[in-house]
Parts: C-alpha cells; sequence; structure tokens
C-alpha cells in the first residue's frame, strides 16, 4: 500500500485524517513539531485503528532532517500538508513568525519533494481566502473572487495557494489539490481524539464545551447586529471526521491520475450556514447542559456571513458532508468530558 507523509498529523484535522488514512489501508508517517499538538494524540490514533503510526519530531522548515526523512521512507507517494500556525489573532500580533512558519514550511517542503520526485500534495487551505463574499456568491463556490486577506495567517494561506500553482505551473509533473475548509468541528466518535485548544480557546465550539463543562464562566456572542435572520454571524460548521475523509478521497485522486488538472481547487463545507445562536441552542438542547452566554460586541474582523456551496467537491471527488449537526455537537460535548 502506499505511504502518505502527512505534516501537522498530530494535530486537530490532522489526526483524524490520519486516523482514515489508516483505516482506508494507506500507510502514514506523521511529521510533527508538537507546538501546538500533543505526543499523546498518536496513543489516541492507536487506541483507534489498532497500529500506531510512524512518527517524526520533525519542524516541516528543516530542510535536512525532512530530507533525512524522504531517504529513509523512500516509498512516500503523497503528501498531505496540514503544518501550520492558525491563530488568527497572534498572527496579527507576530505576523514575521507566521509567514516564516507558515510560508518557509512550504517551501522547504516543496524543495524537499522535488529532491525525492515526490509528485502529489493536497495543501490545507481555507474559506478564509474568500474574505466576506457579496451575496451573489453566496453560497460559495470556487470560482468566488479571492479577496484580500483580513490577517497574516489569511495571508499566509493565499500565499502558500500561489506558491503551489507557480511550481505546479514550473513542473508538470507536480499534482497539488487545494481543499479550502469551512468551520471544522467536532471529534472523532470514538472520543479517543478531537480538539485541544491551546490556553484559552478562540473558536467558537471549544468555547461552548468548555463552558458547558464549567471551565468558562461564560460564552460571549460576538455580535446580535448582524444582517442575518437572528443577528449573530453564520457559518458553515463541517464535522471533522467528515472533512477527514475527503482528503482521502483527494489523495487516492492523486495517486490514480484521476484528474489532467495540475491545481485542483475544492471547497469543503456542508451547504449549509448556521448562526451562532443555532449552533448554542441547537447544543444545549441535544446535550440537556446549559450554556450561560451574554451578547457583546462584535469581534474585529469578523464575518457577518460565509457558507459553502460544496457542489464541486460532492460531484467531482464524490464527497458530502452528511454528519447530522445534532451527532457532531454530541460528539464535541463527548470529547470535552473525556478531556
Ligand atoms: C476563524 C478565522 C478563520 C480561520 C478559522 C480557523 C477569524 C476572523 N477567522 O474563523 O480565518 O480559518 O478561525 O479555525 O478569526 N464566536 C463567538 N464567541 C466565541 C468564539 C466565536 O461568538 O467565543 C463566533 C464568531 O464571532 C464567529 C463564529 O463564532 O461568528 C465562529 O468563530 P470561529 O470559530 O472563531 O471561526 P471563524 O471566525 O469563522
Amino acid at each position: 500500500m502506499s505511504r502518505i507523509l502527512v505534516t501537522g498529523g498530530t494535530g486537530y484535522i490532522g489526526s483524524h485524517t490520519v486516523v482514515e488514512l489508516m483505516q482506508s489501508g494507506f500507510d502514514v508517517v506523521i511529521v510533527d513539531n508538537l507546538s501546538n499538538s500533543s505526543i499523546d494524540v498518536l496513543d489516541g490514533i492507536e487506541a483507534i485503528v489498532g497500529k500506531r503510526p510512524d512518527f517524526a519530531n520533525i519542524d516541516c522548515s528543516d530542510y535536512v532532517a525532512m530530507a533525512e526523512l524522504f531517504d529513509k521512507y523512500h516509498d512516500i507517494e503523497g503528501v498531505i500538508h496540514f503544518a501550520a500556525s492558525k491563530a488568527v489573532g497572534e498572527s496579527v500580533e507576530k505576523p514575521l513568525l507566521y509567514y516564516r512558519n507558515n510560508i518557509g514550511s512550504l517551501i522547504c517542503l516543496l524543495e524537499v519533494m522535488k529532491a525525492h520526485k515526490v509528485k502529489n500534495i493536497v495543501f490545507s487551505s481555507s474559506c478564509t481566502v474568500y474574505g466576506q463574499p457579496d451575496s451573489a456568491h453566496l453560497p460559495v463556490n470556487e470560482d468566488a473572487p479571492i479577496q484580500k486577506a483580513l490577517s497574516p495567517y489569511g495571508n499566509t494561506k493565499q500565499i502558500n495557494e500561489e506558491i503551489l500553482a507557480d511550481e505546479a505551473h514550473a513542473d508538470k509533473g507536480l499534482h497539488v489539490i487545494l481543499l479550502r475548509y469551512f468551520n471544522p468541528i467536532g471529534a472523532h466518535p470514538s472520543a479517543l481524539i478531537g480538539e485541544l485548544p491551546n490556553g484559552v480557546p478562540q473558536n467558537l465550539l471549544p468555547f461552548v464545551t468548555q463552558t458547558a463543562a464549567g471551565l468558562r464562566k461564560q460564552l460571549r456572542v460576538f455580535g446580535n447586529d448582524y444582517n442575518t435572520p437572528d443577528g449573530s454571524c453564520i457559518r458553515d460548521y463541517i464535522y471533522v471526521v467528515d472533512l477527514a475523509k475527503a482528503h482521502v478521497i483527494a489523495v487516492r485522486r492523486q495517486l490514480e491520475k484521476k484528474s489532467s488538472e495540475q491545481v485542483e481547487v475544492f471547497n469543503l463545507g456542508t451547504g449549509k450556514g448556521l448562526s451562532v445562536l443555532e449552533i448554542l441552542n441547537t447544543f444545549i438542547k441535544v446535550t440537556g447542559v446549559d450554556v450561560p452566554y451574554e451578547i457583546v460586541g462584535r469581534r474585529e474582523g469578523d464575518i457577518e456571513k460565509v457558507w459553502a456551496d460544496p457542489k464541486k467537491a460532492n460531484e467531482v471527488l464524490g464527497w458530502k458532508a452528511e454528519t447530522p449537526t445534532e451527532d457532531i455537537l454530541l460528539s464535541a460535548w463527548k470529547w470535552q468530558q473525556k478531556l
């Protein structure tokens, strides 16, 4: 079976993807510098799959260490590149760190791949590249215009997409799949892996589950005066396991050379927008646990509403996000209780 290198494979989306890859019969080697994840994640993966993935504690921007890894695992046929810093607020405070980490690591990875003749890469991108689409572009499909990034983090995603496209233009053997995620939430149904926020969660769902668990006093809902039915922001919340499965399909598509296009882009979302208050109320309803909250002012840089048109992924990849919101929220709660 083919071996896939997963950078950032002990992270949130990475770990769920490693599980799906291994369960589909792929051999995996994870590269992660554990800057925002724990080595214990390997135990969770092993408990689910019954086999421990190979792991190397390496920074993706360390060319020498990466080259040694590719020498050791000369059977690597494809790469999924998750490894990146991802806190929007921190990226505003420390832009150089974000540009160095997120861009430096991709450049190094592509150089090592080239030297080792590895020609397939799936890249972890984000709906953040669309900014706030105008109403004519909602739901957002892949042809919606890319807008100026609102943060250095968002800009690194845009720049990395461009680097990949430029390299594919120069190297006709390279195949790139850009996956633009909407808002990944939830945890593996086993509750053996899930999201491990570093410090105070910035994202909605970890804050909701920590508040439900009594770890936080109350949730702050950022704004109820948006131009949406209940006034709170709308996002497309996608189950992390559904998202992980899309990566397996993308990798197979590359290995089986199913596409003649060198660079393909797919939006990964459910196609359904939910407001902050809808998420909150559904969580309270399905778990039966109260979540104290207050409405506060808008969060700077927030987008009012965005949700995906996942038609291309549905039709071309034959992939669909199918898990009901209730089940996703329950998986997140089960994981929080485990923690
Ligand atoms: C954010 C980033 C996005 C990034 C993604 C990665 C911004 C503007 N966008 O997406 O670029 O790809 O994280 O995970 O930061 N909310 C609350 N209270 C909270 C937390 C969130 O009301 O305590 C609301 C937010 O205002 C937003 C929604 O919940 O309307 C979702 O927020 P979040 O989970 O942070 O995701 P995004 O902002 O969509």
